[in-house]
């Protein structure tokens, strides 16, 4: 694409925004007849988007088949994901595939070329064969955002291994229950990295993890200068060094695993979600094609971390799939200065730029001469993910960041479906604010009431998948049918419970949040469940509930209502809580307050009414007391929240 500084690629028309015709004109897709086209049969439409968009070694027998509550897409048909990602790309060998931001300022960023990628692919797909990674083997990557996380990842999609990424910033005991769970043999990890300015260590807590489990190898790549020497431990880029230099694919069949991500359910325990190779790869495509335009040469930028099925599509694979260059920043987004990531897009001519409305509004109470210092003409198409963003939030990106010049996307999905799926497309529109938009062509979504019957236009309710479900949704929860099946279609058997809540606006779809008791803190995904198991470990808790509360800046807080055996309640012991999760989980599930309270609200059969704690925390009358045990509970708890607020 030639790159046109600053041109105005979105126009206002009735209250709305709109494509402009320089955005119709470079937009790869611009027709809304696509709709129609792609409803009148999906399966088919997805046919020739999977023929159209990939490099396929064999050509599949059947486009879809549904066996509920699985199905599979592409069946029969073959190819190799790395392929699709760096070797077909391989005419343009010095077309850049990477830039790689470093967090220290006296580092310089690092452009590496597809041909540059593909050499460490290939070298290190062999590195992986040596130590004995098969084709169906786990491999447990803990990395942060470094170049190195994107070539391991790839390594393993060229040799046919599951690659299962765990968040940096998730503790030791978190990063072993996956290693476990999915009994993976390798672990790569580095040394450490860059955030806010100081090191971070990060072997420490992978050592601590990989103990006892089945672990035989830790590659360990050297980012902040610490040495890592014989026994089970290997150095990534030595090992890289002597490996020869070419690896040839697996070819693999559509609906083998590529990966497990895990996330956080309404239980404590995460779960594997699994997704497959060809229906992933069309889906990752497709929506980086048609949501953020890309063509070769273009710059996207997606600030999501690896942990995440956001920076999975988004920030490593889907830019690759289209010939485009990622960008990845390492470290944290103010460091030295609130300039930082709008220098990185000036310095790197950045045109799609993909982030989380708590980055926004993290950003919008700043000085604002941080951004006007930079020129940010490069931009194209803005994107948002992760939780709902409100209608002053998405009014300062689009017009703070995107000079009101760009297509605001705000996408909708989830890790279970692999890429995006409610959004409005930049060469079709409408852009409005606070509001997702429409189905991605060749999907279907509906908005039902609990039985699974549509409700009245405009009323809020469930929001359902129907089929020909998405070929990049999940194919499974990793050894666990019957989660499966209980989280995702016990409630409406033949449609996909996607958890989130959601209604119609002017036709369009607007999601209201979670149904259930998953929380999006900084848009980042984690169960109350979760926390409240940590908490209990404690051998003084007696009882405990975790609850988000609504935050200006995050989103959403957990915070834990704590009743004790009989000790009495301390700041000593409510540092000694919080730090505990910290170890079970990760600080970013610490919750902010914890409230020692002497009940919790029950119903007769032992259920924590989490609702009324909700209720309490926002200052609302809770409802419900009638179907409480112990109705006395809610007013105490309200004095403690309330002396304490
Ligand atoms: C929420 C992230 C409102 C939703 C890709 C979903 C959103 C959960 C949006 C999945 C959005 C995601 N507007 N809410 N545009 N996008 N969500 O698995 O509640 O980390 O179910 O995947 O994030 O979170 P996950």
């Amino acid at each position: 694409m030639k790159k046109s500084k600053g041109i105005k690629y979105v126009t206002k028309k009735g209250g709305v925004f709109w494509p402009s015709d320089a955005m119709k004109e470079i937009a790869n897709m611009s027709d809304p007849k696509i709709y129609d086209k792609a409803e009148k049969n999906p399966v088919k439409f997805w046919g020739e988007l999977a023929k159209g968009g990939l490099t396929w070694e064999k050509e599949w027998d059947e486009t879809y088949e549904e066996k509920l509550p699985y199905f599979k897409w592409f069946k029969g048909g073959e190819l190799n994901f790395c392929v699709n990602c760096l070797d077909r790309y391989l005419d343009k060998p010095k077309a850049i595939a990477m830039i790689w931001v470093p967090e220290p300022t006296n580092e310089k960023p690092i452009k590496i070329t597809y041909g540059e990628l593909y050499d460490k692919v290939n070298k290190f797909a062999n590195v992986l064969k040596q130590n004995g990674i098969k084709k169906g083997d786990v491999v447990s990557i803990y990395l942060p955002m470094i170049p190195q996380a994107l070539t391991a990842m790839l390594a393993c999609t060229r040799i046919g291994a599951i690659h299962s990424v765990v968040f940096s910033a998730f503790s030791a005991d978190a990063l072993k229950a996956r290693i476990q769970d999915g009994k993976a043999k390798i672990l790569i990890t580095a040394d450490g990295y860059y955030r806010q300015g100081k090191k971070e260590p990060l072997l420490k807590k992978a050592k601590v993890a990989a103990r006892k489990t089945t672990i035989k190898k830790i590659i360990v790549v050297n980012r902040i200068g610490g040495k890592v020497r014989g026994g089970k431990f290997l150095d990534f880029d030595t090992e890289i060094e002597k490996a020869n230099s070419y690896c040839k694919p697996e070819i693999m069949k559509s609906e083998d695993t590529m990966f497990l991500l895990y996330t956080s359910g309404t239980t404590g325990k995460p779960k594997g979600i699994v997704h497959d190779t060809g229906g992933y790869a069309t889906q990752a495509y497709w929506t980086c094609k048609w949501n953020f335009d890309l063509h070769r040469g273009d710059v996207m930028w997606c600030t999501a971390d690896i942990g995440w099925i956001t920076g999975h599509t988004y920030a490593m694979y889907g830019p690759l799939l289209t010939g485009a260059t990622t960008l990845i920043y390492e470290g944290g987004p103010v460091f030295p200065n609130p300039g930082r990531w709008w220098k990185i897009i000036q310095d790197n001519e950045v045109n799609v730029f993909y982030t989380a409305p708590t980055a926004i509004r993290m950003f919008m109470g700043g000085d604002k001469k941080w951004i006007s210092k930079y020129d940010l003409s490069s931009l194209k198409i803005l994107g948002t993910v992760g939780e709902p963003i409100d209608k002053e939030s998405w009014m300062w990106y689009f017009n703070k960041i995107g000079g009101g010049r760009c297509p605001l996307i705000d996408t909708w999905w989830q890790t279970e479906t692999g890429g995006t799926l409610i959004n409005t497309l930049p060469g079709i529109g409408p852009f409005v604010p606070t509001v997702s938009g429409t189905s991605f062509p060749g999907t279907r979504h509906a908005i039902v009431n609990e039985r699974g019957g549509a409700v009245p236009k405009g009323d809020s309710g469930f929001l359902v998948q129907q089929s020909p479900f998405a070929p990049g949704m999940l194919h499974g929860i990793f050894n666990n049918h019957k989660k499966y099946v209980d989280t995702y279609w016990k409630k409406f058997k033949t449609m996909y419970d996607t958890s989130d809540g959601a209604y119609l606006q002017n036709g369009l779809i607007r999601i209201t949040g979670r149904t259930d008791d998953v929380m999006k803190v900084a848009g980042h995904r984690l169960s109350t469940a979760e926390v409240e198991n940590a908490i209990h470990d404690n051998w003084h808790v007696k009882d405990c509930a975790v609850v988000p509360m609504p935050d200006k800046i995050k989103g959403q807080v957990p915070i834990a209502f704590v009743v004790l055996k009989w000790r009495k309640s301390s700041e000593k012991l409510e540092k000694k809580l919080k730090k505990h999760v910290d170890i079970k989980i990760g600080p970013t599930a610490r919750p902010k307050r914890i409230f020692f309270v002497e009940d919790l609200p029950k119903t007769r059969s032992g259920k924590i009414m989490r609702r009324i704690l909700k209720a309490l925390l926002i200052n609302e009358k809770p409802e419900g007391l009638m179907t409480l045990v112990n109705p006395n509970s809610v007013e105490k708890i309200k004095e403690v929240v309330s002396a304490r607020s």
